[in-house]
């Protein structure tokens, strides 16, 4: 049996009640509220797959903005407002999640598997979802003092600390308080986006950063530094990988490329396309994001495609800040 319907009728399982009615879970008073998975230990098919409630998964990526556990970080190409139609790409069920371009891992998320290999090349990132999952305690003790204000902006930004966790909470810092949570270093690695005046005070929610330390703390969840060749290497069928790599198309000025293609180049994405198949060939249930460009979308014969579109907040001219249009890849693997 399901372990969600299971619930219903004990209503009460491991410290969380769970409501009878709806079979959301409550935590009690003195534990945070926290959201329930929405992808469920599968017994019946494969050993350790996991069903994806793809209602649930929908009604939580609707309110992306208050869901817990929710992306900490605010990061450019974030997927967190195209939630809703990522998920309608989902599987109906899967073994290891695979995003080895976390950025903000906006769908680890809302998926919330027990079994997931992270990766991103972005080494100060990765560190700092180490921190959270580590020690979340101390990185919003570190936090607590921090105010959004210009003055203590640049005094962190010229003054990084060494120990790990600190540096961990300084990058949060930053990336809430910089210009559009932009991520750049200059040729000595030092972060050197300007402030960016936010206009709330709030850095982190303590219940939401507790809430991804736990996702980030199940014992199949690992976290790498590493480009996303190596990440793809060990793919087994039934996995659920997804590619949201940095967008470029080569030639069409779309906002995004100017700075991307420096970091990211028409070889990396060909690459990227050649991982995604190489894994759909292996069996994996693959979901690619990307720009809505026909060079972009030639790289993946066979996949089913649908458009995207939203507004960017990330190109600096109003012009340019018109909406881009992206597209959702996908191959149930074969
Ligand atoms: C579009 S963002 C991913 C956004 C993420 N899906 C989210 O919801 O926040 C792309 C990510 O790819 C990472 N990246 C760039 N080049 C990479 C490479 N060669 N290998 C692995 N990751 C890379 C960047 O650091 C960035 O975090």
């Amino acid at each position: 049996m399901p372990r969600r319907q299971k619930m219903r009728s004990t209503c009460l399982q491991g410290g969380v009640y769970y409501e009878p009615r709806s079979g959301r879970p409550f935590r009690f008073l003195d534990t945070e509220p926290e959201q329930g998975a929405h992808v469920t230990p599968k017994t019946d098919i494969t050993e350790r797959a996991v069903e994806v409630d793809r209602d649930a998964l929908m009604e939580v990526a609707r309110r992306s903005l208050s869901a817990k556990p929710r992306s900490f970080l605010r990061w450019a190409g974030s997927k967190r407002a195209l939630l809703p139609q990522i998920v309608e790409a989902l599987p109906a069920n899967f073994g290891v999640y695979r995003e080895p371009f976390l950025g903000s891992g906006a769908l680890f998320f809302l998926l919330r598997p027990e079994r997931a290999a992270l990766s991103d090349a972005c080494s100060d990132l990765v560190q700092a979802f180490e921190a959270v999952r580590d020690d979340v305690g101390a990185v919003l003790r570190y936090l607590e003092p921090l105010k959004p204000d210009k003055e203590t902006f640049y005094s962190v930004r010229g003054n990084r600390s060494r120990g790990r966790i600190r540096h961990a909470a300084e990058f949060i810092y930053l990336n809430k308080t910089c210009w559009n949570g932009l991520y750049r270093v200059n040729s000595d690695g030092e972060f050197n986006v300007p402030y960016g005046a936010p206009k709330t005070e709030f850095i982190a929610d303590p219940a939401n950063l507790r809430a991804c330390s736990k996702a980030l703390r199940a014992p199949g969840v690992s976290l790498n530094t590493s480009h996303f060749t190596d990440a793809l290497a060990d793919v087994s069928p039934g996995d659920l990988v997804f590619l949201d790599p940095p967008y470029v198309t080569g030639h069409n000025n779309n906002g995004f490329i100017d700075y991307n293609e420096k970091l990211f180049s028409w070889a990396d994405q060909e690459r990227a396309a050649e991982c995604a198949i190489k894994a759909a060939q292996a069996g994996a249930h693959v979901i690619v994001t990307n720009a809505f460009h026909q060079a972009v979308l030639d790289l993946y014969p066979g996949f089913e495609m649908r458009p995207l579109v939203r507004h960017s907040t990330l190109a600096s001219s109003a012009s340019a800040r018109r909406e881009v249009t992206e597209a959702v890849l996908w191959h149930p693997g074969s």
